[in-house]
Formats: structure tokens, C-alpha cells, sequence
């Protein structure tokens, strides 16, 4: 199947589940209330995993929601067709998810006391997950080879736009009472702790078994075993998890198991460039 992109404000985006008229109404019209949690995260940064993890908290460690109901119907991804009507139509306070660059992202955001959780993640592993992503994902074209993809990726070249931009855009909400950054690598490190740090952002008290119920049941193996989180139930002309599962290593680092050293050379001459200035260390900047 020959598959094209479409341009909305410079960025690409697949049809089937995406249109102009969807992200003009997620940008234009869409009404974000003061009680909105949004997760926020350029695609494959661990997005579901905080999903299943803000989920939670919001159950107090109960699993029962995140055994019953899909993860898009809990945190539908708002910019999307289907996600757009599902997120109007969940009650208060939702829990949204988003892969929209900031100049893209809702405009009644940004006057409300809604939050945002960002979670980045290492471009070299985010690259390495889309290039699998990409074969399973039907919406998105083939990534032929890793070679060709990194190029692609580097400059920009796939759905929802350079790596570098979006995270530079959404880091300029930092020191805001209502924006959170964390990392993938963090959430691998110290779950406990983050899960901790993100119930202080969000307000919520959780008591040590409640704490402990998210961390079990936030992890990759549980998440793996849930179908409302797998993305098992997704129809697989949409997702083929037959061939990959969306939920495919879950390590950090597995970018040194795919990339040559020339490769990751390649990578960081672009990184360093296009990241100069922010004033970020990020945990991979660790020498
Ligand atoms: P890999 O392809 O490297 O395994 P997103 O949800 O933004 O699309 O990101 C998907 C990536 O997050 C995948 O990375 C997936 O395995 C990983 N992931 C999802 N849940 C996870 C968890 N509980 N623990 C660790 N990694 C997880």
C-alpha cells in the first residue's frame, strides 16, 4: 500500500487516524479544563508507561480501571480523529495523552492550571523503538533501512517532526507551576521515586501499599500480561503486534545493540548541534 503523509503547520502526520480537520479542532477549539492532566511525550519515549502510570495513581495502585478499559479510552490521545471525541466526552478530570509539538498543542492550555507531565526519553533508543514501530504501525510508511531511517530521523523527516524541536519547544515550559519533565531513563532507575515525585506534582497522597501497587503493576512484565495495555485488542490493520509487540524490549541503551559506532557518531555531531544552548544535562549526556 502506497502511504502518504499529509502537512499540518509543517509537520507530517499519517492519515487513517490523523486529519487537518481534527488537529485544527485539538489546536482552535478544543477546551482544556483546570483539572486536565495531560501526558505529553514525542512518540516511543515511554508514553504508554506513563500513561498506565498516571492511571494508577489516579486509582490509588487499584488495577481494576487499567484491566478494564484500554489505555486510549483512559488517556485517549486527543489530536487523534477518534481520541478527540473520546476525550470531550470522558468526564472529569481526564487524563489526556498528546504526541503534539507545544505550537501545536491546545491554545486554552495555556491560560489554564491544567498540567503537564513530559516525559523524554534518549533519541538514540526513541529512534530505535520508532524504527520498529514503523513496521508494525500501518499508518506509517516503511522505514526501509536503519541507516536510511536514522537519516530521516535526524533531519526531521517522520510523523510529528524533528525530535530536537519538539523537545526544545515543550522544555521552554520549564519553571512552570503546571509543567513536569522526566525521563524514561528515570522512570528505569528509581520507579518508586518518580512515581513519589509525580504524586507531589499532581497533589495526590498515596500510602506505601498504594505506592507499591503502581510499581508492580506499572511494570513492563504486568504491563505486558494486560490487554488493555498491550495493545493486543488493537485491530491489526491498524497495529501488528503479531510480528513485534508494542511493548518490545522496555530497556534503556538498546540503541548500542542496533547502531555502528560511525552511526552513533553520525547521531551525536546532529545531537550536539541541535541541542547546543538548552542548557538541559539530560541522563545519556552522562559521560
Ligand atoms: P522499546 O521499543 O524500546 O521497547 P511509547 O509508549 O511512547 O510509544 O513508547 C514505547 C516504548 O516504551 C517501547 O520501547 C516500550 O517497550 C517502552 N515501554 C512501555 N512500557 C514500559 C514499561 N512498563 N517499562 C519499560 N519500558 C516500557
Amino acid at each position: 500500500m502506497f502511504k502518504e503523509y499529509f502537512q499540518y503547520k509543517g509537520i507530517s502526520f499519517p492519515g487513517l487516524i490523523y486529519s487537518p480537520r481534527a488537529l485544527e479542532a485539538a489546536h482552535n477549539d478544543f477546551q482544556v479544563l483546570d483539572d486536565d492532566v495531560f501526558n505529553v511525550t514525542y512518540q516511543k519515549s515511554g508514553t504508554v508507561w506513563m500513561l498506565e502510570i498516571l492511571s494508577l495513581i489516579r486509582s490509588d495502585g487499584d488495577p481494576s480501571w487499567c484491566r478494564t478499559v484500554p489505555n486510549w479510552d483512559r488517556a485517549p490521545w486527543f489530536e487523534t480523529v477518534l481520541g478527540l471525541g473520546r476525550a470531550q466526552r470522558n468526564p472529569p478530570p481526564r487524563l489526556i495523552s498528546s504526541h503534539l509539538p507545544v505550537q501545536l498543542f491546545a491554545k486554552s492550555f495555556f491560560s489554564s492550571k491544567a498540567k503537564v507531565i513530559y516525559t523524554v526519553r534518549n533519541p538514540k533508543d526513541v529512534l530505535v523503538s520508532l524504527y520498529h514501530f514503523a513496521q508494525i504501525f500501518r499508518p506509517y510508511k516503511d522505514p526501509g533501512s536503519l541507516d536510511q531511517f536514522l537519516d530521516k530521523f535526524l533531519e526531521g523527516d517522520v510523523p510529528f517532526g524533528s525530535w530536537f524541536d519538539h523537545v526544545r519547544g515543550w522544555l521552554q515550559l520549564r519553571g512552570r507551576d503546571n509543567f513536569f519533565c522526566i525521563s524514561y531513563e528515570e522512570l528505569q532507575q528509581d520507579l518508586r521515586g518518580s512515581v513519589e515525585r509525580l504524586c507531589a506534582f499532581l497533589g495526590r497522597r498515596l500510602g506505601p501499599a498504594a505506592l507499591d501497587a503502581v510499581v508492580a503493576n506499572a511494570s513492563f512484565a504486568a504491563m505486558r500480561r494486560n490487554r488493555m495495555s498491550n495493545f493486543s485488542l488493537s485491530p491489526a490493520f491498524i497495529l501488528d503486534v503479531r510480528r513485534t509487540p508494542f511493548l518490545r524490549k522496555g530497556i534503556a541503551g538498546d540503541w548500542k545493540n542496533h547502531l555502528t559506532a560511525e552511526q552513533s557518531a553520525r547521531f551525536d555531531r546532529v545531537y550536539r548541534e541541535r541541542m547546543a544552548g538548552l542548557g538541559v544535562a539530560f541522563p545519556w549526556d552522562a559521560p
